[in-house]
């Protein structure tokens, strides 16, 4: 069930589709369910907002079912008939609730196919049960449910029952689409609750069941931003244990931001207020130091980020180091052993092994050989206002300082360029270019300045 607006959150966007661990609620839900069954077997109920919500997880191979308008968790399932008329059984899971897992998933289908069940609901335990569906069981042994209060319909001595309604369940379809016809929207919000289904089954002498779970946290609902937050840091928190239980150290992991997708290799040692986000792979034995930002990038075994590292779409090869304060732009390929350093910023570069830009340069669309060094300051003028062009670079070439090489341009293995030269034309290998003024020096002139103007003071 994905079609609800989110009307706690006071968004714009879809409530499904706010973001914790890095991916949309609903993604993870997604995980859980094609973990049980076949893509092609699940079904998001989707209306709010239903383009945004479908392109946000199409490539899943999930199906979609539109609700276009929101009625209700039980009318969600009303317009759900049709699609679910070929199967026995359905397990019904919310769209707002990432912490599901697919054991539980699991547990739930087998334990409402053991009872033989109409319906099966997913409890938890809460210490605070606020805001939560309460379970009315048939006695307090029983595995038998009377009905679902929610809390704005719940006496006060029901509001104490800790025992919550987790927005999990599992029906069989046939007996579900016979009664579900009888819920009624006579309530607080005026829709078709699914929970009603407990007491309509059980005034129809069906069978309704519920599984407590053993791991409430799996079952918190993100209605507001607040709730949110402490799932994301639940999220957050299991992924660093994840990570540190393969072999990774984590230093202070309440500070850093991993999203779940990320991997890291055995002895990697992340500082304090490190973000390792989207798709992002890192070796084994690196080390990577505070404030750094690391997205969709791939780094080899044995490099250093250095702090204030930011990193997006870039690959880094084997006993590299990085930063302080690098900036590596979507295309960076930094060779094995190469150096980037402070204030560097590139962007679709190759710079190949061993080689180093260690201060204050721009480089850009650029292919670098082995051990350049390239030196501060050095800029590649790639854009010439309305097209953007290459710069190569042979292996072996120097740099010098404060160089700006004005691309297209090809400067030929082991040549040197001078310092505070601007390269326009290309420069042959082994050669020294120089494209500078030659340096004029007037002897005794600051002298002479200095003494003129204190004879004009008298
Ligand atoms: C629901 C349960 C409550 C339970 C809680 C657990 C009902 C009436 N109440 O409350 O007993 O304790 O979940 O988290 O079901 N949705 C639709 N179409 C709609 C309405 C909602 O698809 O017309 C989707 C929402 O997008 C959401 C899910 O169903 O993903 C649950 O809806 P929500 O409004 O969050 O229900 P709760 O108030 O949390
Ligand atoms: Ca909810």
């Amino acid at each position: 069930m994905a079609a609800g607006k989110g009307t706690r959150l006071k968004s714009k966007y879809p409530k499904v589709l706010h973001e914790v661990g890095g991916k949309p609620l609903l993604a993870h839900v997604i995980t859980a369910a094609t973990a049980v069954v076949p893509a092609a077997d699940v079904y998001a109920i989707i209306g709010h907002e239903a383009d945004l919500v479908r392109k946000a997880v199409e490539h899943t191979g999930i199906n979609f079912v539109i609700q276009a308008e929101q009625r209700g968790t039980g009318h969600a399932l009303m317009v759900a008939q049709e699609a679910l008329a070929p199967y026995d059984l359905v397990l019904v899971l919310s769209g707002d609730a990432p912490l599901i897992t697919p054991e539980t998933v699991r547990r739930l289908r087998d334990f409402h196919l053991q009872k033989k069940a109409a319906m099966t609901l997913l409890s938890a335990e809460l210490a605070n049960p606020t805001g939560y569906g309460r379970v009315l069981r048939k006695g307090a042994k029983s595995d038998d449910v009377k009905a679902i209060v929610e809390e704005k319909a719940a006496s006060a001595s029901q509001k104490k029952l800790r025992e919550i309604n987790s927005g999990f369940y599992a029906f069989a379809v046939k007996p579900l689409y016979t009664q579900i016809g009888k819920l009624t929207t006579d309530n607080a919000h005026h829709e078709y609750y699914l929970t009603d289904m407990a007491a309509v089954f059980t005034k129809a002498t069906a069978k309704v069941v519920v599984l407590r779970t053993a791991r409430p946290a799996e079952i918190l609902g993100s209605n507001t931003r607040a709730e949110m937050m402490e799932i994301d840091a639940i999220f957050r928190m299991e992924k660093c244990r994840q990570l540190m239980a393969a072999g990774a150290s984590i230093f202070f992991p309440q500070t850093c931001v991993i999203d779940a997708d990320v991997e890291v290799g055995p002895d990697t040692v992340i500082e304090p207020f490190v973000q390792l986000l989207g798709r992002t792979r890192i070796g084994g034995d690196c080390r990577i130091r505070s404030y750094s930002v690391i997205a969709n990038s791939e780094i080899g075994e044995r490099v250093t980020v250095r702090p204030g590292s930011i990193l997006d779409d870039a690959r880094v090869g084997a006993g590299a180091v990085i930063g302080p304060y690098s900036h590596l732009r979507p295309g960076s390929d930094i060779g094995e052993g190469a150096h980037v350093g402070s204030f560097v910023e590139t962007k679709k570069v190759k710079l190949g092994q061993g080689s180093k830009a260690p201060h204050l340069t721009y480089l850009g669309d650029a292919e670098i050989g082995a051990g350049v060094n390239v030196g501060a300051g050095t800029i590649t003028c790639n854009y010439d206002g309305a097209h953007k062009h290459k710069t190569e670079i042979g292996d072996n070439v120097f740099v010098g300082s404060d160089s700006t090489l004005v691309a297209p341009v090809k400067i030929g293995k082991g040549a040197y360029i001078g310092a505070a030269s601007c390269i326009t034309e290309n420069v042959p290998e082994d050669s020294l270019a120089l494209g500078r003024s030659r340096q004029v020096t007037k002897e005794g002139w600051a002298k002479a300045k200095r003494e003129a103007r204190s004879a004009a003071k008298g």
